[in-house]
């Protein structure tokens, strides 16, 4: 299976700060943004991972993450020149994907809870099955998302962008797995009103086929977090101080993550030390 991190987009709605750095590199709490989905992928043993940001700020993201080989994992890179749409990440990453399956996380979503590594394993038993997987969450404000309409026997007939009136409470997460053919529906879809390619058509695809199930977060044990607006931000951020605070652990550290999956050794780890501050040394 591999991996894709969407970093791009204009990020207008962060201005003036995403005038000159990427969105997904602005600080949550202790760390930059990209390590939050970066550390859902490497929880779900996805190795070998594609950024796909703006062209003007992939030599930082090669500067702070390099080859990934300090992980233990694969990083590439590929620039979208245009926000043409999240869908254009199966076009822009075909070669990367080749044959395999895909997991696409959005750079700025932030996942939580004791339960994510069995919830991942789900998803991946589902692509396994053939079943590509979307994952909803319960929110107050729907019309802000992509939401999804159920059936009276609960399964799941459709989703709608930003509805007006939407048919239900629960949000698509930007967090999909799916199974090899969504290069070529990506490269069936045509833009939207708004010249995108949808993420909400392609979903609607797999939905029309039969071939999309949904693993639903639950928002009592799970936080999902979309670091998109300035409140977002911040809030983020008091949530990951709090959560470390009171657990006395660390959230997205990446280099302990890739000691505890096995994908570096002791000697790895401490040689990884050297980039951290002080009290993340003495942590590890
Ligand atoms: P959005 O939050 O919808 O868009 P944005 O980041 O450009 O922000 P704004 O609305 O403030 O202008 O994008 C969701 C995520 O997907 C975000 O991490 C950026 C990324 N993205 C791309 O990388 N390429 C794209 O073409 C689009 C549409 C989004």
């Amino acid at each position: 299976m591999k991996g894709i991190i969407l970093a791009g987009g204009h990020g207008t709605r962060l201005y003036p700060l995403t005038k000159y750095i990427s969105k997904q590199l602005l600080p949550i709490y202790d760390k930059p943004m990209i390590y939050y989905p970066l550390s859902v992928l490497m929880q779900s043993d996805i190795r070998d991972i594609l950024i796909i940001t703006n062209p003007e700020f992939v030599s930082i993201y090669q500067d702070l993450l390099g080859d990934g080989s300090h992980l233990g994992i694969n990083i590439e890179y590929k620039i979208q020149l245009e926000p043409k749409g999240i869908a254009e990440a199966f076009i822009l990453g075909e070669e990367f994907i080749g044959d395999d399956n895909v997991c696409l996380i959005l750079g700025d979503n932030l996942f939580f809870g004791k339960s994510l590594s069995t919830l991942l394993l789900q998803c991946i038993k589902n692509i396994n099955q053939n079943f590509s997987t979307i994952i909803g969450y319960e929110v107050e404000d729907p019309e802000r998302f992509g939401v999804v309409e159920f059936d009276d026997k609960n399964h799941v007939i459709g989703i709608e962008e930003k509805p007006k009136i939407p048919k239900s409470n629960f949000a698509v997460t930007g967090l999909y797995f799916y199974t090899n053919d969504v290069i070529a529906y990506a490269k069936s879809l045509e833009p939207s009103d708004r010249g995108e390619l949808e993420i909400t058509d392609l979903n609607n695809m797999f939905i029309e086929n039969k071939k999309m199930l949904i693993e639903m977060m639950d928002a009592n044990k799970f936080k999902w977090l979309d670091s998109g607006t300035f409140m977002a931000l911040h809030e983020s951020s008091a949530f990951i101080m709090e959560q470390q605070k009171n657990s006395n652990s660390q959230i997205a550290l990446l280099d302990e993550i890739a000691f505890l999956k096995g994908f570096i050794s002791k000697d790895n780890l401490r040689n990884n030390l050297k980039n951290l501050s002080s009290d993340l040394q003495d942590y590890l």
